[in-house]
C-alpha cells in the first residue's frame, strides 16, 4: 500500500549562506588548531560568516524569500511566521516580527521565536504541522537562523572551530495525500542543559562556579552532547517512524537529512541505526555546524543536486542544546 501523508507539507525550500568563507588555514591563524584535527574530529573544512554589519534576520530573510519563490507563494498568503534561532537580532521584538515587517505584511499575520538550539527548526517543522493538521492554518514560514560566531571566543578552540552561520527556510501547506508529512517525534532532557550553554544571553548572571568551568561565551561538554547526540538521532528518527504508522521502517527512509554537528556523530548513529550512508545527505564540510540553520540547508542542497525524487521517503532529524532532538518523516 503507498505511503500517505496528512494532506499538508513543504511547498517550497529556500537558503542563504554569507559571502565570507573561513577555511581551517584561517582558523590555524586564529587559534591553536590544525587542519588534520578539525577535520577527522569532525569532518569541517570550511563555514561561513556573517558581516560585522548584518544580522541573523538579514540571513533569515533572504533564505526565507528563496523558499516563498520555490513554492510560489506570496508573503501576503502567509498565516504564520516561526523563526526558530538561538541568536536572535534582539530579546524583543522577535525575529519573526522582523523578518515579517521586512516581507511587507506587517500586522497580517501571527509571528513568533522557536529556540530549541540546533533542534530549532525541526522543532519548528513540527510546531507548524500541529498548526496546519488542526486546520488553523493554510500557509506556514519556518525559518532556521543562527549566527553562532557571534557567540565565538578566539580563546576556546574546543568550540571556535566547529560552528558557522546560515539561514534555511521552508514554505509549508496544502500538498494532497500523495506528498508531505507523516510522522514527527520530540525529545527534550532538561538535566543535561548545564552540557552546552551560551551564557549571560537571558536574565540569569553566570556564577562563578559556571565562570571557573568556562571564562567564555559558550561551555560545551563535547563528550556528553556526543553521547547523547548518537543515541538521540536513532530514538528520535524510530519515535517519528512509529509515528508514521504504516508499517514504516528504518530501512524505508530513502534520503536521510541529519543535522550537520560532526561527520563521526553521523557515521556512529548511521551504524547503530543500520542504514547505509549512501542515504545521508553532508555539507558539514562546506558550513560546519550552523545550528538551526543545518537542516534546512542541507534539505535545500539535496533537493538542488537531484537526491530526492517524487514519491521518495525523506527523514530530518537533528539534536543539540537543551539537550534536545527532533525528527520528522515525510513524502516526497
Ligand atoms: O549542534 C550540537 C552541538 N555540538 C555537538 O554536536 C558536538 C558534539 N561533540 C563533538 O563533536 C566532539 O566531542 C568534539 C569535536 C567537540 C571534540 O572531539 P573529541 O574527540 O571529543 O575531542 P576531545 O574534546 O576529547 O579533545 C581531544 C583533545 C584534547 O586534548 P588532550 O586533552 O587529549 O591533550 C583537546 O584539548 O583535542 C584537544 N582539542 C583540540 N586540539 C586541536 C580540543 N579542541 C581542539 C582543537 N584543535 N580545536
Amino acid at each position: 500500500m503507498a505511503l500517505k501523508s496528512c494532506g499538508y507539507g513543504i511547498l517550497g525550500m529556500g537558503m542563504f549562506a554569507p559571502e565570507q568563507v573561513v577555511t581551517n588555514a584561517d582558523i590555524e591563524k586564529i587559534v591553536d588548531t590544525t587542519d588534520e584535527w578539525i577535520v577527522t574530529r569532525s569532518g569541517i573544512r570550511e563555514r561561513r560568516k556573517i558581516a560585522a554589519d548584518e544580522a541573523t534576520s538579514d540571513m533569515g530573510l533572504r533564505a526565507a524569500r528563496n523558499a516563498m519563490a520555490d513554492a510560489g507563494v506570496e508573503a501576503e498568503e502567509l498565516d504564520l511566521i516561526i523563526f526558530c534561532t538561538f541568536s536572535p537580532d534582539y530579546g524583543c521584538p522577535s525575529t519573526a516580527c522582523v523578518i515579517q515587517d521586512q516581507l511587507g505584511i506587517g500586522g497580517k499575520c501571527g509571528a513568533f521565536d522557536l529556540n530549541a538550539a540546533c533542534s530549532g527548526w525541526a522543532y519548528g517543522m513540527s510546531t507548524a504541522m500541529a498548526f496546519l493538521k488542526s486546520g488553523m492554518y493554510k500557509k506556514i514560514l519556518v525559518i532556521g537562523a543562527d549566527a553562532v560566531t557571534r557567540y565565538l571566543d578566539e580563546r576556546d578552540r574546543s568550540t571556535y572551530v566547529l560552528f558557522g552561520d546560515g539561514a534555511g527556510a521552508a514554505v509549508l501547506g496544502e500538498t494532497g495525500e500523495d506528498r508531505g508529512f507523516v510522522g514527527q517525534f520530540l525529545i527534550a532532557d532538561g538535566t543535561m542543559g548545564q552540557e552546552l550553554i551560551i551564557y549571560d544571553s537571558g536574565t540569569r548572571k553566570k556564577t562563578e562556579a559556571q565562570e571557573a568551568k568556562s571564562p567564555y561565551p559558550i561551555y560545551m561538554n563535547g563528550k556528553e552532547v556526543f553521547r547523547f547526540a548518537t543515541k538521540a538521532l536513532g530514538e528520535s528518527l524510530q519515535g517519528a517512524l512509529d509515528d508514521a504508522g504504516q508499517g514504516l521502517k528504518m530501512e524505508d527512509i530513502d534520503l536521510l537529512v541529519p543535522h550537520q554537528a560532526n561527520m563521526r556523530i553521523i557515521d556512529s548513529a548511521a551504524k547503530r541505526m543500520n542504514i547505509d550512508p549512501e542515504k545521508i545527505y553532508m555539507n558539514i564540510d562546506r558550513y560546519g555546524n550552523t545550528s538551526a540553520a543545518s537542516v534546512p540547508i542541507a534539505l535545500t542542497e539535496a533537493i538542488e543536486r537531484g537526491r530526492l525524487k517524487q514519491g521518495d521517503t525523506l527523514g530530518l532529524v537533528a539534536f543539540g542544546g537543551g539537550l534536545t532532538a527532533a525528527a520528522s518523516i515525510w513524502i516526497w
